[in-house]
């Protein structure tokens, strides 16, 4: 018989649980992927019981699934219910960590068992908590593993993202360390690696001989909501471009791994971060950067009035290395945007020599590959046409198309957390960054932010909400002899 597996999710009355943690869970427990002998334990400083953890994570559920139009399936719901527990404690501290600790040794019995503590709390609280846990004696694996997830923010820039590498690896191994970087969850984002690394027809091309400069998109269409005073301290550069953006890039930009394990799969992904050549500090670190700020973003709670936290940006970046020489990363994100919208676009050069005239003027749009990540998920493939039943060669680039739900009908493409939370608690690390691949993002991305945040550095500059994003980004493509590709 399996021995007993518990997910502990330490924090469990914050909104993640029962956003996302809790419906990933059930998701999985419903298409019988989760194993039968998983249980939940909710732990917090909150007083509920059992029956009152249960009834407030149906209640808040429901809401979300009324809010989202969708059916609430009752007999399921109850039967994944009755595998969730909760603890009032306060882990944060010895005698609540030691509480735990008796309450996991009394349910699992003396054959002990798995253990994965998923930190939902503040990143400030890491530290605390990976000692406690540890103090209580619960880094030793007695009847099965211990593992801890956690998720960014890690650190705020290479040097506090050490410190909490260190503050964590002075009780747990980074084998036992699963840091969610949610975007590596989506199927989209894994695709990447099979499109290129699948099929023949791609790859062969896939080198600066052939791409002319990538593209790399996360549009979002909301703005700061109630987060303005955690977002105002971050900006779009910590909050989105040091990992989903730069995560995105190592996918695109990496060679194959001989074997998809975990560590072939990050050692290949810290080559590539290992390539982006690292700016010189002070103001030079802002060629090649456009900043904005949507308009209205001072009036959001939490900001303050006189806020150079840019909510936009567009970063040039370089992979040196043989396969990418002098091809150009460019990558954009912003908030308050017209568009919910992600991509990956490779651009390819055009051909060396065309033996058909193009109309005065006309300049021919070369070979693309555009990877969406979300929303309608797909990839196509851009190429020219001939004009069928017109005097002379006329050419138009049309799409070839793969579209997820049309060719995946059946199979709805899951959230993030249900494939992060299996694989967490299966043991594979492949989709969660290790400590060296975070410590070398901040790497390259620090004398980006120190200069956005410098004294004297301007204002981001305003762009409308519900825009493409600001002037200035399009102008930084622009002066190369580009444009970015259209969303939406
Ligand atoms: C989070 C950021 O990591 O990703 C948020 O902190 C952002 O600011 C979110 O909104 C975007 O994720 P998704 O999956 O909705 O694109």
């Amino acid at each position: 018989m399996a021995s007993p597996l518990t997910v502990v999710i330490i924090g469990a009355s914050g909104d993640l649980t029962y956003r996302k943690l809790v419906p990933a869970l059930f998701n999985l427990a419903r298409k019988g992927r989760l194993p039968a002998e998983a249980r939940v334990l909710g732990v917090a400083r909150s007083e509920y019981t059992d029956d009152s953890f249960r009834e407030h994570l149906t209640n808040k559920f429901r809401y979300e699934l009324s809010g989202a139009g969708e059916a609430f399936d009752a007999p399921a719901w109850d039967e994944f219910m009755r595998r969730v527990r909760y603890l009032e404690a306060d882990a944060g501290d010895a005698a609540g960590a030691k509480a735990l600790a008796d309450r996991l040794a009394a349910d699992e019995g003396p054959g002990g068992g798995r253990r994965l503590f998923y930190l939902s709390v503040s990143p400030k609280y890491y530290p605390a908590i990976a000692g406690h846990l540890a103090g209580a004696g619960m880094t030793q694996e007695v009847g099965g593993y211990r593992r801890v997830v956690i998720e960014k923010p890690f650190g705020r820039d290479r040097a506090s993202a050490v410190e909490l590498n260190a503050a964590l690896h002075r009780h747990w191994r980074e084998d036992q360390l699963y840091r969610i970087d949610h975007y590596l969850g989506k199927d989209t984002v894994q695709n990447i690696l099979v499109f290129r690394f699948a099929n023949t027809l791609f790859e062969p091309l896939w080198t600066a001989q052939y791409v002319d400069h990538v593209q790399i998109t996360v549009a979002e269409k909301v703005k700061v909501g109630r987060r303005g005073d955690y977002y105002d301290k971050s900006g779009v550069l910590r909050d989105m471009i040091q990992n989903h953006l730069l995560q995105i890039l190592t996918m695109v930009a990496m060679e194959d791994p001989s074997r998809f394990t975990a560590d072939n799969l990050r050692n290949e992904k810290l080559k590539v971060l290992s390539a982006v050549r690292v700016r010189e500090p002070g103001a030079a670190a802002r060629a090649g950067v456009a900043l904005g700020q949507y308009d209205g973003y001072h009036a959001e709670p939490g900001v303050p009035a006189d806020s150079k936290t840019p909510t936009y940006a567009a970063v040039r970046l370089e992979v040196e290395n043989r396969r990418w020489r002098g091809v150009p990363f460019y990558l954009r994100s912003g908030k308050g945007l017209a568009d919910r919208y992600s991509e990956v676009m490779i651009q390819f050069r055009c051909p060396s020599h065309l033996p058909f005239s193009l109309p005065a003027g006309e300049v021919m749009q070369c070979n693309r590959i555009t990877m969406v990540v979300q929303p309608n998920e797909g990839i196509s493939l851009n190429f020219q046409t001939k004009v069928p039943d017109v005097d002379g060669v006329h050419l138009k680039p049309r799409d070839l198309a793969f579209d997820y739900k049309r060719s995946y009908a059946d199979k709805a493409l899951p959230e993030a957390y249900e494939r992060l939370l299996l694989d967490a608690i299966q043991g594979d690390a492949s989709l969660f960054m290790r400590a060296d691949e975070i410590e070398r993002a901040w790497e390259v991305m620090d004398p980006i932010i120190a200069a956005a945040e410098a004294p004297d550095a301007p204002q981001p500059q305003r762009y409308a909400v519900g825009s493409q994003g600001p002037a200035a980004a399009d102008e930084l493509l622009k002066a190369e002899g580009r444009a970015w590709q259209q969303v939406g």
